[in-house]
């Protein structure tokens, strides 16, 4: 959530911010800001509305000078308006700061500042900090300085409660940008004379592929020629590796297509297939996933899995929970993060606690993480992001290898999650149940997957044409039943996030026991009928919404005679064992609410209210 990007260096910073800022935008897209430092003077320039509108107020009062910071901001105090955008200054004018997080107690900072005599411009809590660290520094008594400023911004970080990755400017030390973390990442980019700070190195994948990822507080200290990097109680901070960042420009421009949403729908064959490399063993019959760090008699003294994660992870979780019963005969549960981090399940030493987040950033998919570690779980992360805290703090775990996801709606993340999961429910039930005739039909119908998420991907011109039947729909349901009830939860999330229409997911069977009262002529319904062993009973259910004038378009399986009877629309995906039909039924899905906010005039993107990664509570 929002995005920091600063700079130091030999060229301009404007420009290079705000192509930095461009390429986190979706992380947060209601307003921006920068500030440089040219003549011994602070050049601040931030506005309401997208990176667009800070591009065209520097057209017209440009930001000179080789220092800056800049952020573009997803509001939590504060209305999105200019005054509330960063930078923030302090009261002398000199300091500037901007911040992702948020400050917990600054009501009660806000009051001391105020009785001190400091005014306000801004309803954000980001402010209090700025003028708090720059009232530290005024008040200091070492001479004016790197060092000074370096123990302010300790000193006011220490009465900080609460979550910021933070990046400082001072007018006093023009040739240094301070940064901290504590619960937001911020990492250092490396250059050749020039250096950044940026809370994700995909901001400055055209400068630098190398990147120091500050660890909770940690404060940098960053020049042109170099950073220097210690704790907030001052100490000299542990060993820190240099990581590769390993996507190239490429991997996060359109391309061809108009959206990232869609670039990225289209990008599944290709990223299922990295989900999948190395890891089928045809000699084993089983999986490989060298990243668990455990033993085979580990994974056998497994009893219980819980599987948590937010939004679509949690999705992709509920796909594994069916998964893992199935073909790993473990039992399994799946918990919202943000619930499980404050429930305090009872589970004891057999328990396998399994997080899933795309960014490895959320907020609450990492305290429940933290939660499960500080009890002695086994927690293993299954992340996109290889640098991110989840993966860091899990230590072990399965990388999903999606690529970078821009698109705010999840999409190939949630197909390479539902990999992962199948390839975990292969490996457990090897070393239980499965015959290895058994565990290389798994291999040999996963191994069809990709080719048959082409073909699924065919489906798109037709589902255009559905999407424009039912742009005046006042809403959506979306029902499926066992593998497919998680998809039509899904599938109601991606419509509702993009299009902003009421949709509701629901296992079909439900209908009758109390939604059914929902169907009229403009709600449509989507059922997610493959043939498998529910295709009757999702029949049934159709009739009954067609008996009460509702609309249905139905996802059903090449060859499959029935559906057309029934439904106003079929949309046809190739035929694959039940449990991994997820991985193709979710394709016509993403693509109809794709469609759908394209026609609505929708942001695709950037839909309103959302950002891409959720780092606050
Ligand atoms: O990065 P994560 O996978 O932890 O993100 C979890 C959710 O915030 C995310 O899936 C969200 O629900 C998406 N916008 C859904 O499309």
């Amino acid at each position: 959530m929002c995005g920091i990007v600063g700079y130091i260096g030999k060229s301009l910073a404007a420009p290079i911010l705000l192509d930095g800022l461009r390429r986190l935008e979706y992380r947060g897209y209601d307003s921006a800001g920068l500030a440089t430092v040219s003549d011994g003077r602070l050049e601040t320039r931030k506005c309401a509305g997208r990176i667009q509108a800070l591009a065209d107020l520097l057209k017209k009062e440009p930001a000179p000078g080789g220092v800056g910071i800049s952020h573009t901001r997803w509001a939590t105090h504060g209305r999105p308006v200019d005054e509330n955008a960063h930078p923030h200054a302090d009261g002398s004018g000199r300091l500037v700061l901007v911040h992702n997080g948020v400050i917990e107690n600054y009501q009660a900072l806000r009051a001391q500042l105020v009785e001190a005599g400091h005014t306000f411009k801004s309803q954000t809590d980001t402010e209090i900090l700025a003028h708090l660290i720059g009232k530290l520094y005024d008040e200091a008594r070492a001479p004016h300085g790197k060092a000074r400023l370096l123990e302010a911004t300790r000193a006011g970080l220490k009465q900080v409660i609460g979550t910021y990755g933070i990046a400082v400017l001072h007018l006093d030390v023009p040739e240094t940008i301070i940064g901290a973390r504590r619960g937001s990442p911020l990492a250092v980019g490396l250059g050749r004379g020039e250096h950044f700070l940026v809370s994700d190195p995909q901001a400055i994948i055209a400068h630098s592929q190398e990147a120091v990822y500050l660890k909770d507080y940690d404060v940098a200290v960053v020049g042109r020629d170099g950073f220097e990097i210690s704790t907030l109680e001052g100490g000299i901070a542990g060993s820190y590796e240099v990581t590769k960042v390993d996507f190239t420009s490429d991997d996060v421009t359109l391309g061809e297509f108009p959206h990232y949403m869609l670039k990225e729908i289209f990008e599944q064959p290709h990223s299922v297939r990295d989900a999948l490399r190395g890891r089928l063993s045809k000699d084993d019959a089983s999986a490989r996933l060298g990243g668990l760090n455990m033993t085979p008699q580990e994974l056998r003294d497994v009893d219980r899995v819980i599987i948590t994660g937010c939004g679509t992870a949690y999705h992709a979780g509920l796909v594994g929970e069916y998964l893992i019963e199935a073909l790993g005969h473990v039992p399994c549960e799946v918990e919202f993060a943000s619930e499980f981090r404050y429930r305090n399940m009872p589970m004891d030493k057999g328990t396998l606690v399994l997080a899933v987040s795309q960014s490895g950033e959320t907020i609450d998919t990492l305290a429940a993480v933290r939660e499960s570690v500080r009890k002695g779980h086994r927690t293993l992360g299954i992340c996109n992001n290889v640098a991110s805290t989840i993966a860091r703090e899990c230590g072990a775990g399965v990388y999903m290898h999606a690529g970078p996801e821009i698109g705010v709606a999840a999409t190939k993340s949630f197909t390479s999650q539902v990999t992962v999961f199948t390839l975990l429910a292969l490996l457990l039930g090897r070393i239980r149940h499965q015959s290895s005739s058994e565990g290389l039909g798994i291999i040999k119908a996963l191994e069809a997957i990709p080719a048959q998420i082409e073909r699924a991907l065919e489906t798109s011109d037709q589902i255009r044409e559905i999407a424009a039947k039912y742009v005046g729909a006042k809403g959506m349901l979306f029902m499926g039943r066992q593998y497919n009830y998680p998809i039509a939860l899904e599938g109601a999330l991606k419509m509702k996030e993009i299009t902003y229409l009421q949709c509701e997911g629901h296992p079909s069977a439900e209908l009758k026991h109390g939604f059914i009262a929902l169907i009229e002529p403009d709600m449509p319904s989507v059922f997610i009928a493959p043939d498998d062993t529910m295709f009757e009973s999702n029949l049934n259910s159709i009739e009954q919404v067609k008996a009460r004038r509702g609309p249905v378009i139905a996802i059903g399986t090449e060859g499959r005679k029935g559906l057309e009877q029934v439904a106003d629309d079929v949309v046809y995906i190739p035929r694959c064992p039940d449990y991994l039909s997820p991985l193709l039924t979710i394709i016509p899905l993403q693509l109809l609410s794709y469609h759908m906010a394209v026609h609505l005039g929708r942001d695709v993107d950037k839909p309103r209210n959302l950002a891409k990664s959720v780092t606050v509570e």
